[in-house]
């Protein structure tokens, strides 16, 4: 069957206006069951880069693409989010805050490699890092039930694992730089 994005995004409202994550989460599961039929309506992903579907105050979609071999450093969202993968993979590290003799850092707390099919809810809170391990690029449907752009979010630098501001300008720059390694390629 066609992929409907205005009734995707019509799905996805209705469950952000509900408060409802769970609901989402079957929104989002639904699409990405068939796989071929969005990349159909949104192309394979041909760079990396952040696409928004739709974006207002208490709900950003986005189609997202990482770029071969990419990876994004531990940051947080707060606010739920609905990860759909329907290309490549994403392998994703979940990293709680703990307290060191040297101040808080975070370490890792878990992991899960996610696949075209699979979906992942995330709570508000959730702390992760995302690489794509294939030399191709993934791709992605992310929701969030928030303003993901205008949110106070923080990163944590890989080295020293210290948390800081996230750095929007930093972000941007690494799908950039992974698409000049594309074209390289
Ligand atoms: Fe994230």
């Amino acid at each position: 069957m066609p992929f409907d994005l205005d009734r995707f995004l019509a799905d996805c409202s209705d469950a952000a206006e509900a408060g409802h994550p769970r609901a989402l989460r079957e929104v989002v599961a639904r699409a990405v069951a068939d796989p071929a039929a969005l990349v159909a309506r949104l192309g394979e992903p041909q760079r990396a880069g952040v696409q928004k579907l739709l974006h207002r105050p208490g709900l950003t979609v986005l189609n997202l693409a990482w770029g071969p071999g990419m990876t994004i450093m531990p940051h947080n969202h707060r606010m739920e989010a609905v990860i759909g993968i329907f290309s490549g993979r994403e392998d994703n590290i979940f990293w709680r805050r703990i307290e060191t003799e040297d101040g808080p850092r975070i370490e890792a707390a878990g992991a899960k490699s996610l696949g075209a099919r699979d979906c992942m809810p995330m709570g508000r809170d959730i702390i992760h890092s995302v690489t794509n391990p294939l030399g191709r690029l993934t791709g992605a449907i992310h929701v969030y039930l928030g303003d993901f752009f205008a949110a106070e979010r923080s990163e944590w630098e890989p080295e020293t694992l210290t948390e800081q501001p996230y750095d929007v300008v930093k972000n941007v720059g690494l799908f950039e730089a992974a698409n000049r390694r594309l074209a390289q390629a």
